[in-house]
């Protein structure tokens, strides 16, 4: 919790300082008064800025980049989230050290020193920063090249993920905390470290799953953070449900949204199966909580409330649906390669039609068990229809 929010309105940043000489005084007094030991901008600070507002104010100073490299630091867990973050972190890490190390330069040129002690541990610095970055700029390289051809082979595990996504404030932490407040941390092979974000869930008494949270969108990520943020959610597409939580009293709900999705169809999570939770009913009109189901008659849509808890039995019994025994249907376009496919369909599924067509392929119509959709995990979620088509 902040102990005092400062805010302004300036036309232009001060170059020195970002906010003008009057509202640093006025920052000032703030943190004596609170004695606070952090300072946060919610803007964007050159490094000289950062570097100036410290020295002036005697605490430390966090810019809106830095702050969010913090949480998503803590949030990433695939090692290419992992390796995506730290790279974001120490670019923006050496942009504030070369400046520093030339800040510095010139100052020592004033006063005729060449080469100091100081300068000599800046440049080591700076050569580490580089090494480390080309290091993990080639990891990620093959981190992505992996990622491609293990594509069809992802190994399922036996216990069902669910992912909550959705825009900072939402109420996922919410919504984590009230499905699973009673139940212990996830600690078993699974995940080799005790990791708050994911929790074993009990639902309704009858299924196990694991609870994933996942990192909130941001309006105005800053640019440098999109791969940062992208590898951190995409563990999202490897979900076999998706919870997209939604505050229902967000002024701006259908733009934020239409982001959200956006960026689940860019990390191709658009075709695992997913909720949309209108969170936060106790603050509506109408606070009755309440589902809506798509063509297909499955769950697409619950109100309820993550604080109260007013509805959470609805969602309860949608994920046992969708996890367990809900039927859907495709209609499957195969190639002649896909012959493997095929024949795991008629195991796995009631196959309605089976045209041979004009590629040397099928075009098949099959129904399963959403569950059964698990046990296709072999062939990727590539054979898969888009689930708006779907
Ligand atoms: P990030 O961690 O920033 O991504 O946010 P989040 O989506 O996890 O949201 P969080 O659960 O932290 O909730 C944001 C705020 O909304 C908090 O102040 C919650 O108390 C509040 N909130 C969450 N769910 C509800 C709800 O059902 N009703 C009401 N009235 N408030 C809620």
């Amino acid at each position: 919790m902040p102990l005092a929010v400062v805010t302004g309105k300036r036309q232009n940043p001060d170059p020195r300082y970002y906010i003008g000489t009057g509202k640093l005084e006025e920052l000032s007094l703030a943190i004596a008064e609170h004695q606070a030991e952090l300072v946060l901008f919610n803007n964007m600070l050159s490094p000289s800025q950062e570097r100036n507002l410290e020295r002036a104010l005697s605490v430390r100073v966090v810019d809106r980049t830095g702050l969010i490299l913090d949480i998503f630091a803590q949030r990433a867990r695939t090692f290419e989230g992992k390796l995506q973050v730290e790279l974001a972190q120490l670019r923006h890490m050496s942009t504030r050290l070369i400046r520093g190390w030339t800040h510095l330069e010139r100052q020592k040129g004033g006063i005729g020193l060449r080469g100091g002690p100081g300068e000599t541990q800046l440049e080591t610095d700076r050569r580490l920063l580089e090494n480390r970055i080309r290091m993990i700029q080639k990891r990620l390289e093959k981190v992505v090249q992996q990622r491609g051809q293990s594509r069809n082979s992802r190994k399922r595990a036996d216990v069902p993920m669910i992912g909550l996504v959705g825009y900072t404030n939402a109420g996922k932490s919410t919504l984590f905390n009230t499905l699973t407040h009673s139940e212990v941390y996830v600690a078993d092979q699974l995940f080799a470290t005790l990791d708050p974000t994911l929790r074993r869930y009990q639902v309704a008494g009858q299924m196990s799953v694991v609870l994933a949270d996942t990192v909130g969108f941001i309006r105005h990520l800053p640019h440098e953070l999109v791969a940062a943020f992208r590898s951190t959610l995409s563990e999202a597409s490897e979900a076999d449900l998706l919870l997209q939580v939604i505050d229902a009293t967000d002024e701006r709900i259908d733009d934020t949204i239409s982001q959200v999705e956006d960026v689940l169809s860019e990390i191709g999570a658009d075709r695992t199966p997913r909720i949309q939770i209108y969170n936060k009913l106790d603050l509506m009109e109408n606070p009755s909580p309440r589902l809506e189901r798509d063509e297909q008659g499955l769950v697409a849509k619950i109100w309820l409330s993550a604080q109260t808890g007013q509805g959470i039995e609805l969602l309860d019994q949608a994920i046992i649906g969708r996890l367990g025994g809900e039927i859907r249907r495709h209609e499957l376009h195969l190639a002649p390669t896909d012959a493997a496919l095929r024949a795991r369909l008629f195991e796995v599924a009631k196959v309605l039609r089976d045209d041979a067509n004009e590629t040397g392929g099928w075009t098949m119509e099959v129904e399963m068990a959403v569950k059964d959709e698990r046990r296709l995990s072999e062939f990727g979620r590539d054979w898969m229809p888009r689930q708006a088509e779907g």
